[in-house]
């Protein structure tokens, strides 16, 4: 008679067990595994935790405001909210390659997740949102690539490097289970449902050079896509679903004149794991309407495209 109602009620009583009287801090990805970690640590300690959201300024539209609303208001969960859009963008700017990018973005979240987390003081545990396939994952050495595809954004040398100890409540769940957890502790449906989005977030999905205002282009248009996805009832069937700004413009008609813009490509993919991907067939009627409605109202792309490529050959995303 195994229940999340028990689970939950273990899990909260482990931690306080570990944590004792110290005090936690936890980084907010925007996603649901440390969402749920956080969550449930408060529940065992209160405000001794303290969660960290380092808003490197590549996020879809409306994420930073939904993530820090849900955590500040319906949860009441001391948040610091970094906003380092700039530090991050200014340390981009001028960086084309897909890796340079990845390792920028990489090390000044370390540094800036570490100087916030330095000014809470007296933090002795660092709480993270690690999953049992992310603990299988890193002890197995065999099977895997032997080259790197993509160096992949985490938290990992942070412990190590700020002297932390861990708490890690999520380590013997698997994916759907901490999903459970998280409808056990109230979090909202739209939020346990959402789709994976990668740490590095809209940078690898604007290749070449990062300004501002590709940003808003790419934020704009997403968000028509993904919109276009909700209403037609498709988010649950999908994977992932995102837009790519390319850096490439064509000429077009707008009205009697002359257009010169962005183009830009729509990817979604079905998988079970990230590792393998098919993608989505979306009807024509739909790629149609939703080319209209980006074309028609973002100001900056003139032309849409669908990636038809699924993984392997290609990869989830671009870059
Ligand atoms: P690829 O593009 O390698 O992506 O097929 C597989 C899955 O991983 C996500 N992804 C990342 N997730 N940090 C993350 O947390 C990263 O640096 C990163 N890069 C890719 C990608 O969105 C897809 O779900």
């Amino acid at each position: 008679d195994w229940t999340m109602g028990a689970y939950r009620a273990e899990a909260v009583e482990r931690i306080r067990a570990h944590v004792g009287d110290g005090r936690v801090i936890c980084g907010l990805s925007g996603g649901v595994d440390s969402a749920v970690a956080a969550v449930l640590i408060h529940e065992a300690i209160g405000d001794r935790l303290t969660c960290v959201f380092v808003d490197h300024g590549l996020l879809r539209q409306g994420e930073a405001e939904e993530v820090v609303t849900m955590f500040r208001d319906a949860y009441n969960i001391p948040l610091i909210h970094a906003d380092e859009a700039e530090r991050f963008l200014s340390a981009l700017d001028g960086v084309t390659d897909p890796e340079e990018k990845r390792k920028t973005i990489g090390r000044l979240f370390i540094d800036v997740f570490d100087m916030h987390a330095k000014s809470v003081g007296q933090v002795e545990f660092l709480g993270q949102g690690t999953l049992y396939p992310d603990v299988i994952e890193s002890v197995s050495v065999t099977g895997g690539p032997s080259v790197t595809i993509k160096s992949h954004h985490n938290v990992g040398g942070l412990p190590e490097k700020m002297g932390l100890k861990l708490v890690e409540p999520l380590r013997e769940l698997f994916k759907d289970e901490v999903r459970a957890l998280g409808r056990e502790l109230g979090l909202p449906e739209r939020f346990i449902g959402r789709h994976p989005f990668p740490g590095p977030g809209l940078a690898i999905r604007c290749p070449g050079g990062i300004t501002p205002e590709k940003l808003e282009i790419l934020r704009r248009a997403d968000a028509i896509y993904l919109d276009q996805i909700r209403r037609h009832g498709l988010y649950d069937e999908i994977w992932q679903a995102f837009v790519v700004l390319l850096p490439v413009r064509s000429v077009g008609v707008m009205g009697d004149g002359r257009s010169y813009d962005y183009v830009c490509a729509l990817r979604a993919v079905t998988s079970v794991d990230g590792m393998t991907a098919d993608y989505y067939p979306f009807s024509h009627d739909f790629l149609s309407e939703t080319a209209g409605r980006i074309i028609g109202e973002v100001r900056g792309i003139n032309r849409v495209t669908y990636d038809i490529t699924s993984k392997p050959p290609g990869t989830i995303e671009w870059e």
